[in-house]
């Protein structure tokens, strides 16, 4: 009977404890696919804007400014406490520098602006092979 009783209790313990770490890892992953979440998002509705001619110049402006502001949090999401890969530094840079000359185009550019969706496309895809 005791041990019936302590088998139950370490069963019931132990399922508690594995659901708290289960829990705390999702938490832990929440943020960057947050970040993540929102680059896509930018980006979906940049390559939308992007399609349609001639092209709306003020939203584009706004959504290569805020996928640029976005970036910046790439690293702090992935890496809160460990030192940042600097392949992975590498790659957020990359787009970064990217989103920087798509941001000089002029913004009635609706051709530069398919190209550089394109570009910063290719930069997400290039980080995700090695590290998604
Ligand atoms: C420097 C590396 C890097 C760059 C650049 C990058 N990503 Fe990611 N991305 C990751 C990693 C790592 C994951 C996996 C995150 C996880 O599951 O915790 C990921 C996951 C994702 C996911 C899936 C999120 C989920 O809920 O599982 C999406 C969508 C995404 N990225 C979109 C983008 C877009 C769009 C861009 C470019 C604008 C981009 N990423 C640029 C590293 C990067």
């Amino acid at each position: 009977m005791r041990l019936l009783v302590l088998f139950i209790l370490g069963a019931v313990l132990g399922g508690a404890i594995a659901a708290l770490a289960i829990n705390a890892q999702q938490q832990r992953s929440a943020y960057p696919r947050g970040v993540m979440a929102v680059l896509q998002n930018d980006l979906g509705r940049l390559r939308d804007i992007a399609k349609v001619q001639p092209c709306d110049a003020t939203g584009s402006a706004a959504l290569l400014q805020r996928l640029r502001n976005a970036t910046q949090e790439i690293e702090p999401a992935m890496y809160p406490q460990d030192e940042v890969d600097p392949t992975f530094h590498r790659y957020a840079e990359k787009l970064r520098v990217t989103l920087d000359q798509s941001m000089t185009a002029p913004i009635s550019d609706c051709l530069a602006l398919s190209r550089n969706v394109a570009a910063i496309g290719e930069h997400c895809d290039n980080c995700h092979r090695e590290f998604r």
